[in-house]
């Protein structure tokens, strides 16, 4: 990661059930001592074929890695042979097995791949209805555009809060079920004071990683009247938001909002302690990456449209560039230019963008396997971008790695190697997930 980011935020995610908590034994490997909760006993989980630590001095080299050759290995920090060692809700120890300090309980991975939890930093979980018919006429060859938003804001607005919720809990519990242990979630489909806010206050009871986006479009409520709309989202609608948010974003493209209108936004989401995020080049080239740089925002979310000079600011500054295929894939659109980033230096996280509209699919290893074979990331690249890749996009320390200090919130593959999240695409190979140091799935 990128030296100088803030320091970890405290652990966001809301506790396991207890009876998931009571439960230690994974499907297809051998729990050797009792099962116990996350509590503070140390459990060591061990017999690890080929362990993704992200931390490059760990492990052995990579055969292709350009962003990181010159360090001298695998970006991954592969570790075969591996053990782990957790305590209470983090990791305490990784290595060779063969050096594992003693632990109360002991778990074997039956000679799979472990790796750590992904982090979801980009989607669009508040939402009610879907948007099949969309889906099936674009498959007939109609385009995409933005105006399709307006269907999910009308089934949204009309929706109960329970039926929101319902909605969040279900796809979030697909994709902890896929592997992800942190996501990101928006607003985005309310455009009213009261329905931004409640969208927010939902997500905020379900992760710490939430963003305000009133300025998705431009509300129906104000069809002749941007500028109207601007002052509310900068206004009313961001003091009602704030409270709820730790990032705020915009969609900056043609059909939604301008750079200047973006910039206003942003700023103003700024001056009341909330850090920009920003929907830019999905559908076209413009002016979003440009200010993600100027902003600092933590992440330019798309960059499917980018000039050179674009390439160049996302290389010389922090901002991470998020990838989500899922949208190109659903929109039948061009694939973003993975390699040009990468060899360009640009750190690239991949998301799954899940959204009723152009990408309804809540599944990492998914993603992972598009970016592999039509964005030509290489396996190692692709698991980076979506594990540490997704913690740099959150400014987030604590998490996407597996090292001593970090959250202990790990994957169980039912493979011997990560590389088959794209080797064998559309199987469940996900059979065992921590999160924070309890077995969830
Ligand atoms: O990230 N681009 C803007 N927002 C979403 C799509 C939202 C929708 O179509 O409902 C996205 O792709
Ligand atoms: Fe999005």
């Amino acid at each position: 990661m990128t030296p100088g980011r803030p320091p970890p935020r405290p652990a966001p995610e809301p506790a396991p059930t207890a009876d998931q908590a009571t439960e230690d034994a994974m499907s297809n490997a051998t729990t050797v001592s009792p099962a116990h909760s996350a509590s503070t006993a140390s459990t060591l989980i061990t017999n690890i074929a080929a362990l993704v630590t992200n931390d490059p001095s760990l492990g052995w080299g990579s055969p292709r890695s350009s962003k990181f050759e010159s360090g001298g290995g695998s970006p991954l920090g592969l570790i075969q042979d591996a053990a782990v060692v957790i305590e209470g809700d983090h990791v305490v120890w990784t290595g060779d097995q063969s050096k594992a300090p003693a632990t109360d309980n002991r778990v074997d991975a039956g000679g799979r791949a472990v790796l750590p939890g992904f982090v979801d930093s980009h989607s669009h979980l508040v939402f009610a209805g879907d948007r099949t018919q969309e889906f099936n006429a674009r498959m007939s060859g109609r385009a995409y555009s933005a105006g399709g938003i307006r269907t999910t804001v009308a089934a949204t607005r009309a929706a109960t809060d329970a039926e929101l919720e319902a909605g969040l809990t279900r796809y979030l519990a697909e994709a902890l079920r896929q592997g992800t242990t942190t996501f990101e979630t928006k607003s985005g489909y309310g455009l009213t004071v009261e329905d931004e806010a409640r969208a927010l206050r939902i997500a905020a009871a379900h992760t710490d990683e939430v963003t305000y986006l009133g300025a998705h479009i431009v509300s129906p409520d104000y069809p002749d009247d941007p500028a109207g709309y601007v002052s509310l989202v900068t206004g009313e609608m961001l003091d009602a938001c704030a409270p709820y948010a730790r990032w705020i974003d915009v969609f900056c493209e043609k059909g939604a909002f301008d750079g200047d209108q973006a910039r206003a936004i942003l700023m103003a989401g700024k001056a009341k302690g909330l850090h920009p995020r920003i929907h830019a080049n999905q559908l076209s080239y413009g002016p979003g990456v440009q200010l993600a740089v100027e902003l600092d925002a933590a992440s330019a979310d798309h960059c499917t449209h980018l000039t050179a000079e674009d390439v160049d600011a996302l290389a010389n500054s922090r901002t991470v560039a998020t990838l989500l295929p899922g949208a190109e894939f659903s929109t039948r659109a061009e694939w973003p230019n993975a390699r040009r980033l990468l060899d360009a230096g640009v750190t690239v996280a991949l998301s799954t963008d899940c959204n009723p509209g152009s990408s309804f699919t809540s599944s990492v290893p998914f993603c992972i396997a598009l970016a592999v074979r039509d964005m030509r990331m290489t396996p190692d690249e692709a698991v980076w971008s979506a594990t540490a890749g997704g913690a740099a996009a959150l400014r987030r320390e604590d998490i996407g790695r597996l090292t001593p200090g970090a959250c202990a919130d790990l994957i169980l593959l039912d493979a011997p190697s990560h590389v088959h999240l794209a080797y064998r695409p559309g199987v469940p190979l996900v059979s065992g997930v921590w999160r924070r140091g309890t077995r969830v799935a």
